[in-house]
């Protein structure tokens, strides 16, 4: 017979709020004895905990949701990794959706999440949301549940979020490819589709104009994030006669470095490529591309400790930018 919460407060003679206080550990006035009492009993009988009925009676599932854009991109799934890792920490489990950086999978994935009854929610919006900040607006006043924007946001700074220094990444990319000499800088950028790289842009235009550099519209390329929007530009930097690149992540770096190597040339030799989240990937492939570091595990464990704290009403700052570095190789 399986044993219940509620066949285990009445073995234990207390209600079924005190089970469950006594087995997740809550602050209470019970007695040492009767907590070990009600554990002897819940270990005797084999008892496991009834999430929906815990949900019922603590009014808390302790799960958290994490939408993220594209899990074939591993920014993303490293972020879940350590997202889930901070969150077991705190005795939460996680629930993560994946958008394909489609802002209507985005609202429907939020809806779903919340309908399974997650405490919080952790988003990586996609791309395209910033062109759909109403829908994000009055779904998340609809669905009233803590939230927590994660890298990316839809420019709103009351929202509670965690990102990075886009425009500092952007400018540090650039300053270093000045600093090496090269004249013909250009850009893949992501700005027409992305807040994040819009910043980045500007950074490389900061970088550029302080220089005394003019900025070349015929060399700023337009990707998505993906590995095919760098592959299929990289004909147009050897036609433009460019000696250097900042693309605006490494994924689209790679797809760049990938057509050039095609075409004969050699990174960095003929083509300079700098990139942007500075991926494992490099490494394992042992590709010395230098790029903009957007730490990781920092992004993640401020996310669930910002998510956790607004949960649990504890008073903080709410909006946590925090700075990339560059990272040679
Ligand atoms: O590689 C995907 C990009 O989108 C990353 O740079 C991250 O900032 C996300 O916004």
């Amino acid at each position: 017979m399986k044993m219940s919460i509620k066949k285990l407060a009445k073995l234990a003679n207390v209600s079924a709020t005190t089970v469950s206080l006594v087995l997740n550990n809550k602050p209470s006035r019970i007695s040492e004895s009767k907590k070990s009492e009600i554990k002897e009993l819940a270990q005797l009988h084999d008892y496991e905990p009834n999430f929906s009925a815990i949900n019922l009676v603590m009014k808390q599932s302790k799960t958290i949701g994490l939408l993220i854009p594209d899990i074939e991109n591993l920014f993303f799934s490293a972020l879940a990794k350590k997202v889930e890792d901070e969150l077991r920490q705190e005795g939460y489990s996680l629930i993560f959706v994946n958008s394909n950086d489609d802002y209507k999978q985005d609202l429907s994935l939020l809806k779903n999440l919340v309908n399974r009854g997650v405490d919080g929610l952790l988003l990586t919006v996609a791309n395209d949301s910033i062109k759909h900040k109403s829908s994000y607006e009055s779904l998340l006043k609809r669905l009233n549940t803590p939230f927590v924007m994660v890298d990316r946001n839809i420019g709103n700074p009351n929202h509670p979020q965690v990102f990075f220094d886009n425009k500092l990444g952007g400018y540090m990319a650039t300053q270093y490819l000045i600093e090496k000499g090269y004249k013909k800088i250009a850009c893949l950028s992501t700005k027409d589709i992305s807040v994040n790289g819009l910043y980045r842009y500007e950074g490389y235009v900061k970088a550029l104009e302080q220089a005394g550099y003019n900025i070349d519209q015929s060399i700023v390329f337009s990707g998505d994030y993906r590995f095919q929007s760098g592959y299929e530009i990289a004909d147009k930097l050897i036609l433009e006669n460019c000696d250097a690149l900042f693309a605006g992540n490494d994924l689209m770096a790679y797809g760049v470095i990938k057509r050039l190597r095609e075409l004969g040339k050699n990174v960095p030799n003929d083509i300079e490529v700098v990139g942007y989240d500075n991926l494992e990937f490099s490494r394992m492939l042992g590709l010395e591309l230098p790029s903009i570091e957007q730490n990781i595990s920092d992004l993640g464990k401020k996310s669930v400790e910002l998510l956790l704290n607004i949960i649990n009403n504890h008073p903080v700052d709410t909006v946590i930018e925090l700075k990339p570095t560059f990272k040679k190789y």
